[in-house]
């Protein structure tokens, strides 16, 4: 029975279908960002809140994009610049920007369960842009729109995540989001960011240490950014973070000829990654960037214009962890 899709909080809560659905809908505007004219009118009058508490490049500027390109307004928070500094609480403060009325808010914030906050004290839809180490929902869409775009599907794939994947929402939507389509795990990194708590998170996922038997056989290799400060936690060196880990072309060989890297950025070249991985022709890396504004486009549209917005399977809500570490991506 088709249901109406009120918030994105989460990829956990969605099916399969639901999820497939997302994706086709995303064609057209994957399309859109190859005309030279880019302009649609579909969300003109409507206004969309862009409320980030953390700092964002890729995603805040990839909603203004979806947002300006289906000609709607966008109202921004800077979190650094706003009343937050002085002391004004979350519940305020987006009640004042509520206030303005705004279609839609998105929102990114460093405590998991912030989004489904907000989505249960306001009657307009939220779209979660990142909270804490909970999810990170349009990027896990964007990163497997890119996937079935290169290799055709998203069935039964071997994927390998490398880095501090305890601290990361990206690899958890990704996890959830894979998982649903029968994908296998190998999950590689610093002990202390690889617990065995993760094994339990969806099935068909294994640890390993070295990189070499993590990367070998790989369709997908997602590799995370590395906060240095964080280092200090499983006491690695930087230096010796790279030779362990970092993602080189020799290791990239012993995936799956043609093996796809996804990294959801900001990248740290010669840290995570080699340059020579990041700018060869098995990145997704700027394509993965493309395709999210495509992603949110399709989101907007659906949740505050268009047709009915349906998708099938049960309407989707999302379970947050409560929590306020700070992310790893
Ligand atoms: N991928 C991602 O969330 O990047 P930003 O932090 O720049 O938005």
């Amino acid at each position: 029975m088709p249901q109406r899709l009120q918030h994105l909080l989460g990829i956990e809560p969605l099916s399969a279908e639901q999820i497939t659905s997302l994706l086709d809908m995303s064609k057209p505007f994957q399309e859109i960002q190859q005309h030279s004219l880019k302009k649609l009118a579909t969300l003109r009058g409507k206004t969309v809140a862009l409320a980030f508490f953390e700092p964002s490049t890729r995603t805040r500027i990839s909603f203004g994009t979806a947002a300006a390109r289906l000609g709607a307004d966008t109202m921004n928070l800077q979190a650094e610049s706003s009343s937050l500094r002085k002391g004004e609480s979350l519940l305020d403060t987006v009640k004042t920007l509520d206030a303005m009325k705004p279609d839609l808010i998105v929102m990114r914030h460093a405590s998991s369960g912030a989004p489904q906050f907000v989505a249960e004290r306001l009657a307009i839809p939220v779209i979660n842009a990142g909270d804490g180490t909970h999810e990170h929902p349009t990027q896990g869409l964007l990163d497997v729109l890119t996937v079935r775009d290169r290799l055709g599907t998203l069935a039964d794939l071997n994927i390998t995540i490398v880095g501090d994947i305890l601290h990361s929402r990206v690899a958890r939507s990704n996890l959830h989001l894979l998982a649903k389509f029968g994908c296998r795990f190998t999950l590689c990194g610093p002990a202390m960011w690889v617990p065995k708590e993760l094994e339990t998170l969806v099935p068909n996922v294994r640890r390993v240490l070295r990189i070499e038997e993590a990367v070998e056989g790989a369709d997908v290799v997602l590799v995370l950014r590395v906060q240095t400060e964080r280092l200090h936690e499983p006491q690695l060196p930087v230096d010796e973070y790279i030779l362990l880990y970092q993602m080189t072309p020799e290791r990239l060989r012993l995936a799956k000829p043609g093996a796809l890297v996804l990294h959801p950025g900001p990248m740290i070249r010669g840290l995570e990654i080699d340059p020579a991985v990041a700018d060869g022709p098995q990145s997704c890396v700027l394509e993965q960037v493309t395709n999210g504004v495509a992603v949110r486009m399709m989101l907007l549209y659906l949740l505050i214009g268009g047709p009915p917005p349906e998708l099938p399977g049960e309407a989707p809500t999302s379970v947050a962890q409560k929590d306020s570490t700070h992310a790893a991506d």
